[in-house]
């Protein structure tokens, strides 16, 4: 075999089955299709059930297979039902991809118990367990791939992140534990942490009082957070599927409880 066929076949994710949660928009629905445009059966939840379901006709159209799940990642009934679904229809899951979550900026001494609960519910216990069902379905056939979804955020403390990035930091160390866990399994384990991504996730900062885009602010803001990066430009959620294909790829068979920075070099931990 040359080199460039093995190049391709190590991306090539035919016969694999993907579970991700997000998939209706920014992060998430770039990784499936891009997943499914390396091969991969797409099974996308997202609260948002009417946007996962677009990503999913989005991917049958160019020829991929895929379903849509109406799915509450705080509910953890409902991410097993996420994981079920995927396993009754396909027969086994290969990939699962704990991607949704939600932004939260509040000063430490301002945050309310509700607010509190609520991004711990979204952002870590949703991805413990999404971790869980994964292990679930996975040990048996020791084989699988985990990817959960971190920030930037753990690299660089700022005012009114303590909650986002209590929840971001967490992901990380549960991702670095499990990594030990699974790998006598066969499982890989690991996790990415985004720099700022122009998703949905971002508009606060660059949309007027009715939700619309203002160009001006838009421009702002890509100025404000590209100048914040070697590379002087955000990231596009593209660039964080590719990551993730990647990580699930058997491109990427030694990595494991690693977290992965597409950030344009906003952050360099060693
Ligand atoms: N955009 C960034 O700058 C950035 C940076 C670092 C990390 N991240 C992380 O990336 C992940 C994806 O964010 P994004 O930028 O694609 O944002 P996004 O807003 O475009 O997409 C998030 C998706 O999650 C879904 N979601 C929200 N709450 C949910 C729930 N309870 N159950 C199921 N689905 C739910 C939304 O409906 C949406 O489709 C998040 O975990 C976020 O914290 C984003």
């Amino acid at each position: 075999m040359n080199a460039s066929r093995s190049l391709i076949a190590s991306q090539d994710l035919s016969g694999r089955v993907a579970v991700l949660t997000g998939a209706g928009s920014g992060i998430g629905k770039a990784t499936a299709l891009t997943l499914a445009a390396a091969g991969a059966v797409v099974v996308g939840g997202d609260i948002d059930g009417a946007a996962a379901s677009l990503t999913a006709d989005e991917i049958e159209a160019a020829g991929g297979t895929a379903r849509a799940v109406t799915t509450d990642v705080t509910v953890r009934a409902q991410v097993d039902a996420l994981i079920d679904r995927a396993m009754s229809e396909f027969g086994q899951v290969d990939i699962v991809a704990n991607i949704a979550g939600v932004p939260h900026n509040k000063l430490v001494a301002e945050c309310t118990d509700e607010e509190f609960e609520r991004i711990l519910a979204i952002n870590l216990k949703s991805v413990f367990y999404g971790c869980q069902a994964a292990m679930r379905v996975m040990s048996p056939r020791a084989t699988g791939n985990i990817v959960n979804i971190s920030s930037g955020a753990i690299d660089t403390p700022a005012p009114t992140l303590a909650c986002y990035g209590m929840t971001k930091a967490a992901v990380a160390m549960l991702t670095k534990t499990l990594a030990w866990e699974a790998g006598p399994f066969g499982i890989r384990v690991n996790a990415i942490a985004p720099g700022v991504i122009e998703t949905n996730f971002s508009k606060h900062n660059f949309v007027d009082e009715d939700g619309n885009v203002d160009p001006e602010k838009l421009e702002g803001y890509r100025k404000r957070f590209g100048r914040m990066t070697p590379l002087g430009r955000v990231g596009e959620a593209q660039d964080v599927a590719d990551t993730i294909l990647y990580l699930v790829s058997d491109a990427a068979a030694y990595m494991t409880g690693q977290i992965l920075r597409p950030n344009g070099g906003q952050a360099m931990p060693w």
